[in-house]
């Protein structure tokens, strides 16, 4: 179990982070949603640990790694942008963490992920040769053959259009049972929140507004910001969605 105990993190005197507790069982999926800016992507550095923090605790099986540096607490993150070896082939990307830990998973279990994420076809493709989502396929795998012990996302599927998006939003559910793998993700999507994961955490200016399943979030939303954030969002992408159609219909009649 990970657990957050009156996490604070401020820049300069500017606080970050305000009182942040909470915890997350094995296995669950989490996500992290808020406005731009809400502390999102710090709260993830935070429990990865490339983020000192300014005062609180971050324990992991009642282990106190507050102070243990990320390459020892063995959590693992995918960034956005990837951050993929361009010039290697995708399955050189994939055991890359592996050349100085080889025993941390087999060629078989290596072989394993591969076919989960269906890369299979594309293992021996350099990076310039695929997709985006074949490139946030080759990103998790890379860091899932290291095992970490909690996988952390930071807006995994922002780059990806609709039905891709929703076969990586299937693999990551699959995986997370499967390893039975906390996972922990960023969005700014309410419906990728409220859809993939357990329980959805919102915050807002650095402090919880809900942290609830997505049944509650939706019934009975914690104050009025939980609702008009969740309402204004939902309907930005209702809006969107309108939007291409009208502009497919004006290109389609243009013809
Ligand atoms: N290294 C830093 N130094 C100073 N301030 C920082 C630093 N990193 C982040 N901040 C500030 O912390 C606040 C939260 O930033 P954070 O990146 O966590 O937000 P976010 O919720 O991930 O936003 P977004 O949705 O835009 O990605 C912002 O006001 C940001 O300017
Ligand atoms: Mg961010």
């Amino acid at each position: 179990m990970l657990e957050l105990r009156h996490i604070v993190k401020k820049y300069d005197d500017k606080v970050i982070l305000n009182d942040i507790s909470l915890s997350v069982e094995d296995g669950e999926i989490i996500s992290i949603l808020g406005p731009s800016g809400g502390g999102k992507t710090t709260l993830l550095n935070v429990i990865l640990g490339i983020t000192p923090i300014s005062s609180g605790q971050i324990l992991y099986d009642e282990e106190d790694l507050s102070h243990v540096p990320m390459q020892k607490r063995g959590f693992n993150i995918v960034f956005q942008d990837y951050a993929l070896f361009p010039n290697l082939t995708a399955y050189q990307n994939i055991v890359y963490g592996l050349r100085n830990k080889p025993n941390i998973s087999t060629k078989e279990e290596v072989d394993d992920l591969i076919r989960l994420l269906d890369l299979k076809e594309h293992a021996g493709k350099r990076i310039s040769q695929l997709s985006g989502g074949q490139k946030q396929r080759v990103a998790l795998a890379r860091t899932l053959v290291m095992k970490p012990k909690i996988l952390l996302l930071d807006e995994p599927l922002s780059a990806l259009d609709g039905v891709i998006k929703e076969s990586i939003k299937d693999r990551i559910r699959q995986i997370a049972r499967q390893y039975h793998l906390t996972t922990i993700i960023v969005t700014h999507d309410p419906e990728e929140a409220l859809t993939l994961s357990h329980r959805v955490l919102i915050l807002n200016g650095g402090k919880i507004a809900q942290f609830d399943t997505p049944e509650r979030i939706i019934h009975a939303p914690a104050d009025d910001f939980v609702k008009k954030f969740i309402l204004s969002q939902l309907q930005i992408k209702r809006d969107n969605i309108f939007r291409l159609f009208e502009q497919s219909h004006a290109s389609a009649t243009a013809h």
